[in-house]
């Protein structure tokens, strides 16, 4: 028996592409970015508080354009800041802008990729200190996309080519195991991984979803993966075995990715997206771009952070 649940929402944020959701536990904050238009945002559950800034900077526009600087993910660092990648490039930058509105964005020399054509999507500071990051074309049909390592002095190294659009990413709790999705590829893969480096080996495929596309997800403190699933507003819970044992239906269509967060760790916060829906679309769902909370009876990891 599948288990049903539903979402409230969490944050009326109407964000265009809200993506990359992650509980800092030291400043109690839900932090997610909006990528296109660059936006960092924060929501604090105690007081309500919801903020955001422009990491470049100045506001890009929401829809897609070469002179917009969007944000593909960001992680938390272990100094309190966040660690960006850009839309081509990794940087990073504090916490939160200064007190005059100021974001001083670090730039990470010497690695690019393409702009023109691909940009950054879904990444992750991995268990390790590092900071994992993929590609991802701007229109279907654009060229092979890859994942990417940067690590802590920053130097960025391929893990691997062959990807059509770069998606979610966890490890297990004891380290032997990286979950990922490639959106193209209609599901979730898994790779053994060398628990005291994190090298990847062998890679397998964990679950096929019938409808949707595989988007951002996360592992619970029992071992079991919950993926967004873009375009069918569901959340899919998958045992370690690859059992689907709970289905969480959002009014929305466009789920991007899940968190757990809250002090205890036991709401699951889901990022949400208006991109591509034409106004008639919209209509039914204006809640299109906020974020959701589930109370799912059971509870995720802290963090990992980029050592820096
Ligand atoms: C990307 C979106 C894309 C979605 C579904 C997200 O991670 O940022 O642009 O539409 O995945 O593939
Ligand atoms: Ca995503």
């Amino acid at each position: 028996m599948t288990r049903q649940l539903s979402a409230e929402i969490a944050v009326p944020a109407q964000c265009y592409l809200a993506e990359g959701p992650v509980w800092d536990q030291a400043a109690r904050l839900l932090r997610w970015v909006d990528i296109n238009p660059g936006h960092v945002h924060a929501f604090d559950p105690a007081t309500g508080a919801h903020t955001r800034f422009a990491a470049a900077g100045a506001d890009g526009p929401a829809v897609p354009r070469p002179d917009a600087v969007p944000v593909g993910a960001i992680g938390l660092t272990t100094v309190g800041g966040l660690v960006y990648a850009l839309v081509d490039a990794f940087a990073l930058g504090p916490g939160q802008p200064g007190a005059a509105g100021d974001y001083p964005l670090t730039p990470i020399e010497g690695f690019a990729v393409d702009r023109s054509v691909i940009r950054f999507n879904d990444g992750k500071p991995s268990p390790w200190g590092d900071f994992w990051a993929g590609t991802m074309p701007w229109r279907r049909g654009g060229p092979a996309c890859a994942l990417y390592k940067l690590a802590p002095d920053g130097r960025v190294t391929e893990l691997f080519g062959g990807v059509g659009l770069s998606n979610g990413l966890d490890w297990s709790e004891d380290r032997t195991r990286f979950f990922y999705a490639d959106s193209f590829s209609g599901g979730v893969d898994v790779f053994t991984c060398d628990q005291a480096t994190g090298e990847l080996g062998a890679r397998s495929r964990f679950v096929t979803i019938g409808n949707g596309i595989p988007d951002g997800l996360t592992l619970d403190a029992d071992g079991c993966l919950w993926l967004a699933v873009f375009g069918t507003g569901e959340v899919h819970r998958y045992t370690p075995a690859g059992n689907l044992d709970t289905v969480i239906r959002l009014p929305v269509d466009q789920p991007t990715s899940v968190a757990f967060g809250g002090d205890d760790l036991s709401t699951l916060y889901i990022t949400t997206a208006r991109e591509n829906l034409t106004a008639a679309e919209i209509a039914p769902q204006p809640h299109a771009g906020d974020i959701f909370a589930c109370t799912t009876g059971t509870t995720g990891r802290p963090a990992n952070r980029y050592a820096r």
